[in-house]
């Protein structure tokens, strides 16, 4: 019997190797670890210490893949409680790149090493249910604590290193970095600095202009430069991330109910949301963004969730769609001490008549200042009447 495990090199997934064998009977385990744009090193480390544990080990590039979804993701300004989901988007996007490798190989089974009070088993096994392999979940299953296994790990002489990364369960891609556990359990736990990697202290840097062009919604360019998906992530990540631009540090409620104290990193991801909610503002009509922020909220939902194959997403998707063919522009961002702000935009879809808003001109198609009187006169009309009722009722 086979089976495919979802391998990073991390300490969960490294204990998976050996417990597959001893406590579930398989003969043999493939690793395989999904490129989502995470940075080399950790590639290097999973394929030493699959080298190390004799495990047979298959790298995949989802990276152009897991990089357009990341963009799909900002056309509905995709968050949740402030977190721009980056591990949410991409643990359906390495489901399915494992389970493909998985049906190659004729295994019999899929497993991953997520715990049983995370957001990831979730995501993993909605996709790996959706086959006919057996989901293997030997972390949850077992019952295992980070500390056990860093013990059985010692006692199996497994090749961990327990000094990389200090006791953070971190997961990175291209999207975000996320950092949790060990001392940042305690929500009044200050983190160190040097917790982040993608961020320089705000304010180390002077400030910068980057100019974002859209097209239907997607980000195509930085600074006039037509950019593929990954590396124009990849770039602003860089150009923000110097500014100290995109940290967040959120009690987040995980889909099971618990509250968990989380670190993010997403600088390109801030930089991309702010300015695509700044071309809205500039192209989509009143009632168009305030009814689009409820299909938003909805769409962040089901990804944090790693749902986005709900009917529903197919339906709020019809709606992004429509609003995003105006949402063609370029916005200029200022980058300045950690901030992010749009500081200019334009489109030939601005819903926007300087001549109508401005103070210096009196006459707009034929409507005078003086016409708003009429509206002014009424303006409230309901609330006066209401309130007044109120005070007569009260006083009897
Ligand atoms: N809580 C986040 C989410 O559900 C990220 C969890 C990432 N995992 C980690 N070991 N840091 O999307
Ligand atoms: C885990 O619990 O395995 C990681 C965190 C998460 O899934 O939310």
């Amino acid at each position: 019997k086979t089976v495919a495990l979802a391998f990073s090199g991390g300490l969960d997934t490294t204990v998976c190797v050996p417990l597959l064998k001893e406590e579930y009977g398989y003969d043999d385990v493939i690793g395989v670890t999904v490129d989502v744009g995470q940075p080399a090193e950790e590639f290097d480390e999973a394929e030493e210490t699959a080298e190390a544990l004799d495990l047979e080990h298959y790298v995949v590039d989802a990276t152009a893949a897991f990089a357009d979804l990341c963009l799909r993701s900002v056309r509905a300004n995709a968050d949740y409680q402030g977190y721009p989901l980056g591990t949410a988007l991409a643990r359906p996007v390495i489901a399915e790149a494992i389970l493909e490798v998985a049906e190659e190989h004729g295994c019999d089974a899929v497993a991953h090493g997520c715990t049983g009070k995370g957001n990831d088993q979730l995501r993993f096994e909605a996709v790996w249910r959706d086959s006919d392999l057996e989901v293997i979940a030997p972390v949850r299953e077992l019952g295992l604590t980070r500390e056990w296994e860093i013990e059985y790990a010692a006692e199996k002489d497994l090749p961990v290193e327990g000094g990389n990364e200090g006791a953070w369960s971190i997961d990175t891609n291209l999207w975000s970095r996320s950092v949790e556990g060990d001392d940042l359990e305690d929500p009044g736990y200050v983190p160190p600095e040097d917790i982040y990697e993608w961020t320089e202290t705000p304010g180390s840097a002077d400030p910068d202009l980057v100019e974002v062009g859209f097209e239907d919604g997607y980000a195509r360019s930085l600074n006039g430069e037509e950019l593929d998906s990954a590396a124009l992530i990849a770039e602003l990540n860089d150009l923000a991330g110097a500014h100290g631009v995109g940290r967040t540090d959120l009690m987040e409620d995980r889909i099971l109910g618990l509250k968990v104290r989380e670190n993010y990193e997403h600088p390109a991801a801030t930089a991309l949301l702010t300015a695509h909610e700044a071309l809205e503002g500039l192209v989509l009509t009143q009632e168009e963004r305030a009814f689009k922020a409820q299909v938003d909220r909805q769409w962040g939902e089901k990804a944090y969730q790693g749902l986005l194959a709900a009917p529903l997403v197919t339906a709020l998707d019809g709606f992004v769609d429509a609003t995003q063919e105006r949402v063609t522009g370029t916005v200029t961002l200022k980058l300045e001490g950690g901030q992010c702000r749009a500081v200019a935009r334009e489109s030939d879809y601005a819903v926007y008549s300087e001549s109508a808003a401005s103070f210096n001109t009196e006459t707009v198609d034929g409507i005078a200042q003086a016409d708003a009187t009429g509206v002014a006169k009424y303006h409230g009309f309901q609330s006066r009447l209401a309130n007044s009722v109120l005070k007569e009722q009260s006083v009897e």
